[in-house]
């Protein structure tokens, strides 16, 4: 008998921890030998793009809490020393701040992506619910970040989004409380908040995001021709239609990733706070709890459903509007979760489905934006009416596709990917 290590050596030290750990069984099986659909167009970059943001909020998040006072008397001053003290300071958080718009930009498009091309539907609804859980995740750890530099519309902005719990039945002041850990905001919510955004919640993410490529991987990827390439094989085994992910696709992900940075080194140096619309302007104030800003709007990227719950301004069935709002909002959202049950048409993509489809889907992005729009606007008389039929198309869309996506004539799908 050699010596074993001597063997081990010989085989070569990948043989060694292959033997010990599948890294080349892992290596190749999401990424070498990963066969994705050879007609992959720009709207997938954007699930690459999604991760290159995470790992920036997570490194310039590890890096901001070095020099960050969670405590009501230190968060603020603590920000302004790491925008003006701190070596690169104040790069380190418009990366993180910006980052935080980025985010929402890329993963908007990435369902839009979804919304387009149905990869919403069998056999990958359970990528879609993983991505859902991801958005939902997402949502909490911006809401508590915004409130860790205690300024103005930290402060003011959690107070109206806190309170919302207030006007669940019964339930609602208790709850209130109990969120807040305290009879108002205080230091104690920003504690709170901070252990959330900082460990709890990136751990939630990072588990989600894995379980989301599991479940991609386990199915493989949907196309623009929304057709399943798993059907046409070679002799070997292998799709027609696909080709190996790496080195195909990484390469091609390089592209988007230059593209990404370009645009946002241009935001992050000379527009990071975006007009007021990525760091909104009172939060260069220190919170005050005795003065209330004129007026509070969340972040842009939340306030689509923001509008939602301002345009239910009624009551109905003894349920106070500010409650029925609450629901709305929530169920815009939870709407989202049964979408690949909703879909009932026998196509996938877009490109197949009929005109109604097509209408619908150009009306819910119009909406959308449009509510986007109205949340960060003052309400007027005016506006609460486009609100309000912004409100029914969106969910219009929802709730007839059963009815649509089976009444439409689809086009045939071709048999191999188009172009
Ligand atoms: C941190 C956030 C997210 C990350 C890092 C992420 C990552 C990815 C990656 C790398 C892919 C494969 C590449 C691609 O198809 O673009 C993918 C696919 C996908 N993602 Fe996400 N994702 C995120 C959020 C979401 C959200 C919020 C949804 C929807 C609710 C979603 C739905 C999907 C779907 C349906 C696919 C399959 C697309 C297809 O095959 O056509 N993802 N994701």
């Amino acid at each position: 008998m050699g010596n074993p290590n001597k063997a081990m050596a010989d085989k070569g030290i990948m043989r060694w921890v292959d033997e010990r750990f599948p890294a080349t069984q892992m290596w190749q099986e999401h990424l070498s030998k990963y066969y994705a659909p050879k007609n992959f167009n720009f709207w997938y970059f954007f699930g690459s793009l999604a991760m290159l943001v995470l790992v920036n909020q997570i490194l310039t998040g590890i890096w901001l809490t070095m020099s960050y006072n969670p405590s009501a008397e230190g968060a603020f001053a603590s920000v302004e020393y790491i925008m003006r003290d701190v070596e690169w300071g104040w790069l380190i958080r418009y990366l993180h701040s910006t980052g935080a718009t980025a985010f929402f930009v890329v993963v908007y498009l990435h369902m839009f992506r979804g919304l387009l091309y149905g990869s919403y539907k069998a056999p990958r609804e359970l990528v879609w619910i993983f991505g859902m859980a991801i958005y939902l995740a997402l949502m909490a750890e911006a809401f508590m970040g915004y409130l860790l530099p205690w300024g103005q519309m930290s402060y003011w902005g959690a107070q109206v989004i806190i309170s919302l719990f207030s006007a669940i039945p019964v339930i609602g002041p208790d709850l209130t409380q109990w969120v807040r850990g305290d009879f108002l905001i205080s230091g104690i919510t920003l504690n709170r908040f901070f252990a959330l955004h900082v460990v709890a919640l990136p751990i939630v993410i990072l588990a989600l995001v894995v379980l989301h490529i599991i479940a991609l991987h386990e199915v493989g990827s949907n196309n623009p021709d929304g057709i399943d390439i798993k059907k046409k094989k070679d002799e070997t085994g292998k799709p027609l239609d696909g080709i190996p992910f790496h080195p195909y696709y990484t390469v091609k992900d390089v592209v988007g990733v230059a593209v990404f940075l370009f645009v946002f080194a241009v935001v992050i140096f000379y527009f990071p706070e975006g007009g007021g619309y990525f760091l909104e302007k009172p939060n260069f104030e220190p919170a005050n709890p005795l003065k209330t800003p004129d007026h509070i709007a969340p972040v842009w990227y939340f306030t689509p459903f923001y509008a939602i719950l301002r345009a239910i301004n009624f009551s109905v069935f003894g349920l106070d509007a500010k409650f029925l709002g609450v629901i709305f909002m929530g169920a815009a959202i939870a709407v989202l979760f049964v979408l690949p049950w909703l879909d009932r048409s026998a196509v996938r993509s877009i490109r197949y489905k009929g005109w109604i489809s097509k209408v619908m889907l150009v009306l819910f992005a119009v909406s959308f934006i449009v509510l986007g729009v109205l949340g960060v606007l003052p309400t007027t008389d005016g506006r609460t009416v486009v609100a309000q039929l912004c409100t029914a198309v969106y969910f219009a869309f929802f709730l007839l596709m059963p009815i649509y996506t089976r009444l439409e004539k689809t086009k045939p799908v071709p048999e191999r990917v188009t172009g």
